[in-house]
């Protein structure tokens, strides 16, 4: 069967990802109810399409940290891609420049820093960091970021400990024992291939994530590092207007996949309050069920200058890995690039406010 749109592809991933495997990447924190907000949310948004504008010479490029991409759609970071694909984060990373996007590779990734900067040398790469307890041992993933040619490090903001995950409990979730950490070495490596009561990965992450985090040590990175930095996993304008005021260069608006704290708003639901208070002053993306080009739209309308894509990189992996995360950027660039024609849009820059509304709007 040809798979196509996201959706097709998960569909596709159900069947043949191992079951520790799958219900790792699609869960959400406890009950769910944000996991399925982050879909609905941009369900309940309308989009009205303004006509006859001669759309015949579109381009769907923008400028992102002073990069160019083909489209404003990058990879976020998801862990342990090699669970989806042998060649897991170095085919992720390699079909997003293939895009012409920005790749983000997790702390918690199963490819190292150094094998994906050799296996993608073109791509945009960004690296995900967790501030771990031991602060040699992060400011050391900092200088092997700046070493190996990534372009800026992404702070996760919302994780100073693991959400409960019931799936990941209930399978006792490890990393299957041929793969590992391999941005660490020994037992950072191969702790999370041992579970004993719960998921390993909770295991993992609160013996060696520093919960003691707070805005100070957002300072203490700036001043050890020179890569601009961008806060993910920001929800509410106060915050977004504290990273703001520290000279931050980007936030993603994010509840992680809603893996985090169950009941908090879907991404895009947070958004245009955020977009307000900031003001200008930053860039913001998004990301958190962007399933579809008009997800996109809707996205740039209400403040965003970029989105990026968890599950469905990981879905395109597990189908056929480089090949596969292509289609699935292909599809998304190519249904954006529809949705841009069909309302009217030439450039994201023609992308307006008042051209996403509320369905309420229409229940009066
Ligand atoms: C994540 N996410 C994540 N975020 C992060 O900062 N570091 C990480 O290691 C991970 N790992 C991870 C694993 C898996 C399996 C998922 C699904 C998600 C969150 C991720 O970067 C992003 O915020 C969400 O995936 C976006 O939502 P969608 O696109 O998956 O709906």
């Amino acid at each position: 069967m040809d798979l196509c749109c996201i959706d097709d592809f998960e569909e596709h991933a159900k069947k043949v990802l191992p079951k520790n495997a799958l219900d790792y990447y699609r869960s959400g924190a406890c009950s769910q109810l944000t996991l399925r907000l982050n879909i609905e949310a941009f369900q309940r948004l309308r989009i009205l399409p303004r006509v006859m504008r001669d759309v015949s010479r579109r381009s769907t490029g923008t400028t992102v940290l002073g990069h160019p991409v083909s489209f404003p759609v990058g990879v976020s970071p998801t862990a342990m891609q090699r669970m989806a694909h042998a060649q897991g984060e170095l085919a992720n990373a390699r079909a997003a420049g293939a895009a012409g996007t920005i790749y983000v590779l997790s702390t918690l990734a199963t490819s190292s820093l150094e094998e994906v900067a050799t296996a993608a040398p073109d791509t945009i790469r960004w690296f995900q960091l967790y501030i771990y307890k031991d602060r040699k041992l992060t400011a050391e993933l900092v200088k092997r970021a700046e070493k190996t040619g990534w372009k800026a490090l992404v702070l996760t903001v919302d994780a100073p400990v693991f959400g409960v995950r019931y799936a990941d409990a209930r399978n006792k979730f490890k990393l299957p024992s041929h793969l590992r950490l391999a941005n660490f070495e020994g037992l950072l490596a191969d702790k999370i291939t041992t579970a004993k009561e719960m998921s390993g990965l909770n295991e993992y992450v609160n013996d060696l994530f520093d919960d003691t985090i707070n805005w100070k040590d957002v300072s203490w990175l700036k001043s050890i590092t020179k890569l601009p930095l961008v806060l993910k996993g920001v929800l509410t304008p106060e915050d977004a207007v504290i990273a703001a005021d520290l000279g931050i260069e980007a936030i993603v608006v994010s509840n992680h996949g809603a893996r985090q704290l169950d009941t908090c708003p879907a991404s895009i639901e947070a958004l245009p309050a955020i977009a307000k208070a900031v003001a200008g002053r930053m860039e913001i993306y998004l990301d958190g069920g962007i399933r579809q080009g008009t997800d996109i739209l809707k996205a740039l309308a209400l403040g965003a200058s970029m989105v990026f894509v968890g599950r469905p990189a990981l879905w395109g992996l597990a189908h056929s890995g480089e090949q596969g995360v292509r289609r699935v950027l292909d599809i998304l660039r190519n249904e954006f690039d529809t949705a841009l024609a069909l309302t009217g849009c030439a450039s994201v820059g023609d992308i307006k406010h008042e051209m996403v509304v509320h369905e309420s709007l229409f229940h009066k």
